[in-house]
């Protein structure tokens, strides 16, 4: 059975197509590598020793979309492609609506040709906005503060009509928390070029001296030690949440959502401490104001994806700081051979 897979050369994609390949499905990625490198669909090969199909391009691009589904016979999409990084949402929204939702228009308009109604979408748990009960529902409120978040929420309330005007389709929308950590391998994982948004690609950077030290971004927040919490997730806990899902939507489920966290939160002081326990290193860090748009604290209620999927997240936090260090020290010892 094949699955088109976008954005299937970056961080969540690439893990669940190694998992998609290891669960018997045969996999075509198309990404325009604007956030991720071509090798990528090497290793993706080289961990499941399987092949993958890849077409380098633009899901905004219709005609090239139009012919993926021309030369094969698809029966879901997994959607990751998009930007992501919230800063520059604020800077560049043009850049962000167009890409996210175009994109997934272009798709969208894509399968309804082709009678290919099956798809899981890469939605977050920004949709949440600033949550008033902890922890969170699929039911609570929604809200975004930012054009990447909004972005989110509306194609989630695209999918919605889409689904409203034919119930031949079926649809996952899962509400990722904080996914970290990297595949066993060390042969695929996180590690964007310089100054990183989020705190674990942080960390390793300044484990490694890439950076001197890590901003904590407050310490007076309303969490046992002041800083921020957040449901940091293994990134394989993550890609195998899609493989259920898949099953799930292949199996005719509607329209679904999901979040995809562990149901813990952890401080950026514990995420810091673990991480040098575990991997032996130093974090040099120093509490900074807060940062703007910031949330005290967001994690998961995964009950409902426990019950409808059979899933929950079994990798803890020292497996995710451990995978996401190994990973980058062997990226580090491949450049420099
Ligand atoms: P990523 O940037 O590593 O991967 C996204 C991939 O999509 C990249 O390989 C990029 O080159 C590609 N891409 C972007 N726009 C494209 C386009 N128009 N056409 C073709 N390819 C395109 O990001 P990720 O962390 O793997 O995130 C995957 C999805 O999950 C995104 O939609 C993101 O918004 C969502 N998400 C990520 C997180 C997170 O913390 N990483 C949390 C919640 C949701
Ligand atoms: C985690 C914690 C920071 C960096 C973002 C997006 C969200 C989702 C995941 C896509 C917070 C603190 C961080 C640093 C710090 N992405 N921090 N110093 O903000 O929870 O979520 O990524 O959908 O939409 O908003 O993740 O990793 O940036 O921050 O102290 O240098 O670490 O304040 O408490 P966040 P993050």
């Amino acid at each position: 059975m094949k699955v088109l897979v976008t954005g299937g050369c970056g961080y969540i994609g690439s893990h669940t197509c190694v998992m998609l390949l290891e669960a018997g499905y045969d996999v075509i990625i198309v990404d325009n590598l604007c956030n991720s490198k071509r090798d990528v669909v090497d290793k993706i090969k080289e961990i499941t020793g399987k092949d993958v199909i890849f077409y380098k391009g633009d899901v905004c691009d219709y005609a090239l979309i139009n012919k993926i589904f021309s030369h094969h016979d698809i029966v879901a999409v997994l959607h990751f492609a998009g930007l992501k990084a919230v800063g520059e949402s604020v800077l560049k929204p043009l850049l962000y609506y167009r890409n996210n939702i175009d994109s997934t228009l272009n798709l969208l308009e894509v399968m309804t040709k082709y009678n290919c109604k099956n798809i899981v979408f890469s939605s977050s748990a920004t949709v949440y906005g600033a949550p008033k009960t902890l922890p969170i529902k699929e039911s609570a409120p929604l809200s975004t503060t930012n054009p990447y978040g909004s972005t989110k929420l509306y194609i989630e309330g695209i999918l919605r009509d889409v689904y409203e005007a034919d119930k031949n389709w079926n649809i996952a929308i899962l509400r990722y928390f904080n996914p970290i950590g990297a595949h066993k391998s060390g042969l695929i994982g996180e590690n964007p070029n310089g100054i990183p948004n989020n705190l674990m690609p942080y960390i390793i950077k300044v484990a490694t001296k890439e950076l001197e030290v890590l901003n904590i971004f407050g310490d007076d927040y309303d969490t046992p030690d002041g800083t921020g919490v957040r449901d940091y997730i293994h990134i394989i806990d993550l890609a195998k949440g899609h493989i259920k899902a898949l099953d799930k939507v292949l199996s005719g489920s509607g329209i679904v959502c999901y979040n995809l966290g562990t149901g813990h939160g952890y401080s950026v002081l514990e995420l810091v401490k673990t991480f040098e326990k575990v991997n032996n290193v130093k974090v040099n860090y120093r509490i900074a104001p807060r940062r703007e748009g910031d949330i005290a604290a967001c994690y998961a209620d995964p009950t409902y994806a426990f019950q409808e999927l059979g899933w929950k997240a079994e990798l803890g936090i020292e497996d995710m700081c451990r995978d996401a260090y190994n990973y980058v020290m062997k990226c580090k010892r491949n450049t420099s051979d």
